[in-house]
C-alpha cells in the first residue's frame, strides 16, 4: 500500500480530485430513460460518491488482501479509478448503462493511464450479462428490480466476495437484511464524509455454498410453493421481498379453511413476522397460518380480476337472490375451498352466486 498516495487523496477536494482523474461529474445526460437511471436533475453529491467516502475501506480491504475492485453502476468510474490508482497490484472495474458516464471513466484510464482498468458498458441486471469476477463489489444503488437481479447474481457466485455499500435513500441497507444469510455484516466500521442518509459504509461478506441456495435453484421452476416449503427457507420473509417488484407471483394466504391470494408487487414489511401488500392492502403474518407462493395464472378471467383488484376500479354486481353492489371495489380473491370475492362494500360474495361481476359504468 502506498500510504503517501492516499495521503494525496486526502490532502484535496473532491472537485481537484476530478480534475486530477481527468472526469467531469457528468449530471444529466439527455434522454428519458428508467428511473434508476438518475439522467436529470441529479446533483453530483447526490449521483457520485466521493473518493474521500470509500478511502479508508479501500485501504483496509487491500490490507486484507482483496486485489480486484468492480464498482457495479459505476457512474463516471471514481471508485474503479480510485482502487486502480492506489493499489499497482489491483484491478478496477465498473459496469455502466449510460455510456456518456463510462466514457468518463475510460477518458480518464487512457490519460492517467491506468491499464489495470475494465470497463463494462450495460445493464448488470440483464440476464445475459456474467458480473465480472472481483474480490469486492461496490453498490451506491436504490432498491428496484435490478437490484434485486443484482443481488440474485451476487448470491449465486462461487467465489467468496466482499460486498461495499453506500445508503442513498434509506432503503438500501433494510433491504440487504433480509439477506443477511448470504451477505453477512462485517462489523469493521468506516464512517463516510459526505451527508448520506447512514454515515456508515456498509461492509458485507457473500458466503458462498449456503444450503439455501440450493433450495432457491430447486424453487426457480416451480409454479408455487407451500407454507412448510417456504419455512425451509433461513430467511421465508427475504425470499419473499425479492418477488416485491414483480407482477406476476402473488402469496396464497391461509385463513382457516379458506384461502386468498395477495400480490407480492409492492410487498413491504413491519418487522421479522410480517408482511404488507398492497393488492390488496393488507398485513399479514407469514408464520401465522402459513404463506404460500404462487405464479399469477395466465387465464384471463383471473388476470381481469388481479387488475380490478389492482387498480380499485369501481365494479358493480348482482347475486342470483338480488343482491347488488354498486360502485365496490374487490378486496381479497378466494380461491378455496371455493371462488369467493370480497369487496369494499364489507361482503364476500361466492362466485357460484354471482350473477355478475363488471366495471361499474
Ligand atoms: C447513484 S449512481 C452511483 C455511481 C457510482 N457507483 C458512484 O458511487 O459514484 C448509480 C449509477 O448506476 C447506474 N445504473 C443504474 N442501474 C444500472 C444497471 N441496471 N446497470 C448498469 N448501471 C446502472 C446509473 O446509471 C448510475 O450511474
Amino acid at each position: 500500500m502506498n500510504t503517501s498516495r492516499a495521503d494525496f487523496i486526502r490532502s484535496q477536494s473532491t472537485a481537484a480530485l476530478d480534475t486530477f482523474f481527468h472526469v467531469r461529474p457528468v449530471t444529466d445526460v439527455p434522454r428519458v430513460g428508467p428511473e434508476a437511471l438518475y439522467l436529470q436533475g441529479l446533483t453530483q453529491e447526490a449521483l457520485f460518491t466521493c473518493y474521500h467516502d470509500v478511502l479508508e475501506a479501500m485501504e483496509w480491504l487491500h490490507g486484507q488482501g482483496a486485489r480486484s475492485w468492480c464498482d457495479l453502476g459505476c457512474g463516471i468510474g471514481r471508485t474503479a479509478l480510485l482502487w486502480a490508482w492506489l493499489f499497482s497490484d489491483g484491478e478496477g472495474q465498473g459496469v455502466e448503462m449510460v455510456p456518456e458516464r463510462l466514457e468518463e471513466a475510460r477518458g480518464s484510464a487512457r490519460a492517467m493511464p491506468l491499464p489495470n482498468t475494465r470497463w463494462v458498458e450495460g445493464d448488470f441486471a440483464a440476464p445475459g450479462l456474467a458480473l465480472p469476477a472481483a474480490d469486492v463489489y461496490f453498490l451506491y444503488l436504490s432498491t428496484g428490480p435490478a437490484l434485486d437481479a443484482l443481488l440474485d447474481k451476487l448470491k449465486k457466485r462461487a467465489r467468496p466476495a466482499w460486498v461495499v455499500v453506500v445508503e442513498s435513500h434509506g432503503d438500501l441497507k433494510p433491504r440487504l437484511q433480509w439477506e443477511s444469510w448470504w451477505l453477512t455484516s462485517h462489523p469493521q466500521r468506516f464512517a463516510l464524509q459526505s451527508r448520506r442518509h447512514d454515515p456508515w459504509v456498509g461492509l458485507y461478506q457473500v458466503r458462498t455454498m449456503h444450503p439455501a441456495l440450493r433450495l432457491e435453484q430447486e424453487w426457480e421452476g416451480r409454479m408455487g410453493l407451500l407454507p412448510e416449503d417456504l419455512a425451509r427457507h433461513p430467511s421465508p420473509l427475504g425470499y419473499l421481498l425479492g418477488k416485491s417488484f414483480r407482477r406476476h407471483w402473488e402469496l396464497v394466504i391461509a385463513e382457516g379453511e379458506k384461502l386468498w391470494t395477495m400480490e407480492t408487487l409492492g410487498l413491504a414489511w413491519h418487522d421479522a413476522e410480517s408482511v404488507q401488500g398492497e393488492s390488496p392492502r393488507r398485513q399479514v403474518s407469514w408464520r401465522e397460518g402459513g404463506v404460500g407462493l404462487r405464479r399469477v395464472p395466465s387465464e384471463a378471467a383471473y388476470q381481469e380480476l388481479a387488475h380490478w383488484r389492482r387498480s380499485g376500479l369501481p365494479l358493480e354486481y348482482r347475486r342470483s337472490d338480488g343482491q347488488s353492489g354498486l360502485r365496490v371495489q374487490l378486496r381479497k380473491i378466494y380461491i378455496a375451498p371455493e371462488i369467493a370475492y370480497e369487496f369494499s362494500d364489507g361482503r364476500v360474495v361466492a362466485g357460484r352466486d354471482l350473477e355478475y361481476l363488471r366495471p361499474a359504468l
